[in-house]
Formats: C-alpha cells, sequence, structure tokens
C-alpha cells in the first residue's frame, strides 16, 4: 500500500476522532461508518475477521456502539441482553458506576504512571488481593492480559523451584502467547509453532490416579515439574467442573514434590463461580493464583499473578527481573480496586449464585422439552454451559438466538458446548427472557432437524 502523506492522514484522526466524540451517528454517516469498519477489517485488521463473525451468527454487520449493565446496544440501535459477558471480562456489569468514577476520577490525576516513582494504587490493590485472597497469598505482580499472568506464574514457579517442567490437562486455555500456549492443550493451536516450551506435560483433567501415577515416575526420572497449573472449571475446554477430590489431590501432591500449585482464575475467578475465587469451594490455598478479564472492573484492561512469599522472594533480589512497562498501571488499578468494592457491595457472589439456580431450573425445562438436541447443561455460579448433540446444530442455536437479540458464545476448544456467562449483576427479568429466547430458538432448530 502507498504511504500517505502526514496532512491526509492527519485527515483522517481528525474522523475518527469526530466519531469517537459522538453519542450517534446520522443515517448517512452510519452507512458510511459501516463501509468504512468493513473495508478496515477487511484490508488491516483480518480478511478472515468478518467471516468468522458471521459465521458466530450475525445476520448482517452488528458494530459494538454502546453498553451498560447486561445489555449492548449496536450502532443500528438494536439492544441485546448480554449472556457471553466478553467470556468473563463483564462480571461487574458494563461501565459499571463505581468503576467508571474510579477511572475518570484517576483519569483526571494521572492515567500511567512514570515508572520511576512510587505509585500509589498498585500498592493499593495489591494489599487488598492479599487480604481478600485465602491462603498466604500476599505479593502481586500485575499485568495486562490473562496469558501475561500466566507467563508471570510460570515463571514465579521456576524461580522458587529451580525446575523448569510444568503440568497442565488435556482441554486446559491458559492463553496464546509462548509460554502460556505451551499449556494451553488444543493441537489446532499449539501445532503451528511446535516445538513451545519443551518442558510442558499434559494429564487428563479429573484423572487423580492418572496425576499421582505421572508424578511417581516424574520424581523417579528427576523430571518433577515447578508447577501444575489448573483451571478450577474448564472454560474454553467447555465449563467441565472436575470430580471434588481432584483439586484437593492437586494441593496434596503439590505439597508431596514441592511443587507450585497455579490456579488460572482468568475466567473463573473474581466471584463468576458464586465464590469470590473458584478455588474457595475447596477449603484450601494454591501458591500462585493467576487473575485477569473481569480484575479490571469490565472497564480496563488489567491481570494479576499473586503469589505467597515462598513462590515470590526469587524476585525480591532484583524486583525487575521480571517487568512490564504498562501492567498494574494506575487507571487500571484503580478499576481493580473498584472491581472489588462492587463484587462486595454489589454481593455479586450471592447473585451468581441466584442466577445460576434460575437458568438451570429453566434449563432443565428446556432438555426435557428438547432431548435429541440440548444434551447436558452444567457449571457452577454463572459459569454455565449449554451442551447440543452437535457442534453444527449449537451454532444454529446461536444463530437464532443472535437474531433475536441474545448474545451468546461457543468456547475454543469444544465446539458443541455453548457458554452462559453473563455479567454477574444480569437482572432477573433478563434472566427470564434469556431463557424464553432460547425456548424459542431451540424450537425453531428442533423443528428444522426432528420435524416437530
Ligand atoms: C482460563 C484462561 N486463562 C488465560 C486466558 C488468556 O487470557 P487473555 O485472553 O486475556 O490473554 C484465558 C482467556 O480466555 C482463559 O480463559
Amino acid at each position: 500500500m502507498p504511504r500517505k502523506s502526514f496532512d491526509e492522514v492527519l485527515k483522517y484522526t481528525e474522523y475518527a476522532l469526530d466519531i469517537i466524540s459522538k453519542k450517534s451517528l446520522e443515517d448517512g454517516e452510519k452507512e458510511q461508518f459501516i463501509k468504512e469498519t468493513r473495508h478496515n477489517f477487511d484490508n488491516h485488521i483480518n480478511p478472515g475477521f468478518l467471516e468468522y463473525r458471521k459465521a458466530a451468527g450475525a445476520d448482517d454487520m452488528a458494530m459494538e456502539w454502546m453498553s451498560k449493565g447486561d445489555t449492548f446496544t449496536d450502532l443500528n440501535g438494536k439492544e441485546y441482553i448480554d449472556c457471553l459477558g466478553g467470556f468473563g471480562a463483564f462480571n461487574c456489569g458494563h461501565r459499571n458506576d463505581t468503576v467508571v468514577t474510579a477511572v475518570m476520577n484517576q483519569l483526571a490525576k494521572q492515567p500511567l504512571s512514570s515508572a520511576e516513582l512510587v505509585d500509589a494504587n498498585r500498592s493499593l490493590l495489591a494489599r487488598i488481593l492479599a487480604d481478600v485472597t485465602p491462603g498466604d497469598l500476599q505479593y502481586t505482580f500485575f499485568t495486562s492480559s490473562g496469558t501475561e499472568s500466566i507467563e508471570c506464574g510460570l515463571k514465579m514457579a521456576t524461580l522458587a523451584t529451580g525446575r523448569h517442567y510444568y503440568v497442565a490437562f488435556k482441554n486446559d486455555f491458559h492463553g496464546k502467547t509462548m509460554g502460556s500456549l505451551s499449556l494451553t492443550s488444543k493441537e489446532h493451536f499449539r501445532g503451528p509453532f511446535l516445538p513451545l516450551l519443551q518442558g510442558a506435560r499434559f494429564a487428563p483433567y479429573g484423572d487423580v490416579e492418572y496425576l499421582e501415577k505421572m508424578l511417581d515416575v516424574l520424581d523417579f526420572v528427576g523430571e518433577l515439574p515447578a508447577a501444575i497449573v489448573y483451571e478450577p472449571i474448564q472454560g474454553e475446554g467447555g465449563v467441565i467442573v472436575p470430580p471434588d477430590d481432584f483439586i484437593p489431590a492437586i494441593r496434596r501432591l503439590c505439597d508431596k514434590y514441592d511443587i507450585m500449585m497455579v490456579a488460572d482464575e482468568v475466567q473463573a475467578g473474581m466471584a463468576r463461580t458464586g465464590y469470590l475465587f473458584a478455588t474457595d469451594y475447596y477449603d484450601l490455598a494454591p501458591d500462585i493464583l493467576c487473575l485477569g478479564k473481569s480484575i479490571s472492573g469490565s472497564v480496563v484492561p488489567l491481570s494479576a499473578c499473586v503469589c505467597t512469599e515462598r513462590a515470590f522472594r526469587g524476585m525480591f533480589p532484583d524486583p525487575l527481573l521480571h517487568s512490564t512497562t504498562t501492567g498494574g498501571n494506575p487507571l487500571a488499578t484503580a478499576a481493580g480496586i473498584a472491581a472489588f468494592n462492587v463484587i462486595l457491595k454489589e454481593d455479586l457472589c450471592g447473585k451468581a449464585r441466584k442466577g445460576e439456580k434460575m437458568f438451570k431450573d429453566g434449563m432443565a425445562v428446556l432438555m426435557k422439552k428438547y432431548p435429541k438436541l440440548l444434551t447436558d447443561f452444567r457449571g457452577r455460579g454463572l459459569f454455565l454451559a449449554m451442551e447440543f448433540c452437535d457442534g453444527d446444530i449449537g451454532y444454529e442455536v446461536v444463530y437464532e438466538a443472535f437474531n433475536r437479540r441474545l448474545l451468546l458464545s461457543g468456547s475454543l476448544i469444544n465446539a458443541r458446548t455453548i457458554r452462559i456467562e453473563p455479567p454477574l449483576n444480569i437482572t432477573e427479568e433478563h434472566i427470564k427472557e434469556a431463557i424464553d429466547i432460547l425456548d424459542t430458538s431451540m424450537g425453531i432448530v428442533y423443528k428444522k432437524h426432528w420435524g416437530k
């Protein structure tokens, strides 16, 4: 592409800033903007992207424009109930007032830190995390994305143990940067980039006996891992809840072999399961807790790797041994502080449990009504999934629901599973409406395939 003159680029930034400054667009302007966005996606983001999004359910191009609470509104003014919740990023709801106020207040002072003076917000949030997390979790390294929090967890585990091997589980998803990708299980994502971290090994999720035998052998051959990295509930794998003895067995085996127990709660944490942290379901604590997505209060990106003193002390002699310029910046940590305020004040754990009951009651009825279509329904809190008889049929239901203004999502690893992960403060009316829309959508798909 020919390089444009600075004057032309300047004009284009002015056009873009003008659009950003507006709350709504005139009809002609809207059409032009949609055309412009389509062109830019095809030529400057990825030509496959809009095709992929359309296949996920859109009849025409629905462009994000505004959001509030448990809904968002596209550029054409259509309002959708958000039961996807940004794959776990919107636990506090869209533009929560408390979070927005904290962010605006900080924005009016200083959004990013000098990286030289002492920035207070980071220390306030680290203190809150030490107070609110289980066990002896005490020190926090802040990052900006979930995958970075996993990278940090792997490095801390290696520093603490002097080992270079890691264990994760089949169907796990831990992110897509080289280190976390090494522990993300699906060949589709790993294959093109192999070899990744040489010391990554996988065990079946939920199988205590297998894990015991695996560690016994690794101990024997002198290749014990630095960390066992687990999702308390597998998200992208299809909302798989492990048997009750599995997570306690990981704790027991980590203690036995001096391995760092690393909880990946990037998706399951921050009240999503009806517990503040998903591992709180059990009476135990990990050595390293990775958080992301909703720790930002659903406004500014933020993630965190919270460690025990034992897991973190390798960082004491040189605090810059692992670092990032923007991780834990004043704006993001202001949002994180507000996120805990909202979760505790609005009792989002209680709301997640109440919502779980309403959805599960509704799904029990739908499973009876459409037995060949909907084969399972599971999860904890508002970390829920419907399992369909096959992946294509699941997507047909998502498509019908989207056309009725209900947003749902598939999962990256398991195509038959459709997740329900709304903001935790979704209203009861919207839960009822979502179940009604699912009923209608399943009815249409059922009739198409089974003729009744
Ligand atoms: C359990 C889990 N870990 C890590 C990640 C990676 O987070 P991010 O996409 O913010 O890098 C995800 C993202 O979906 C996740 O679900």
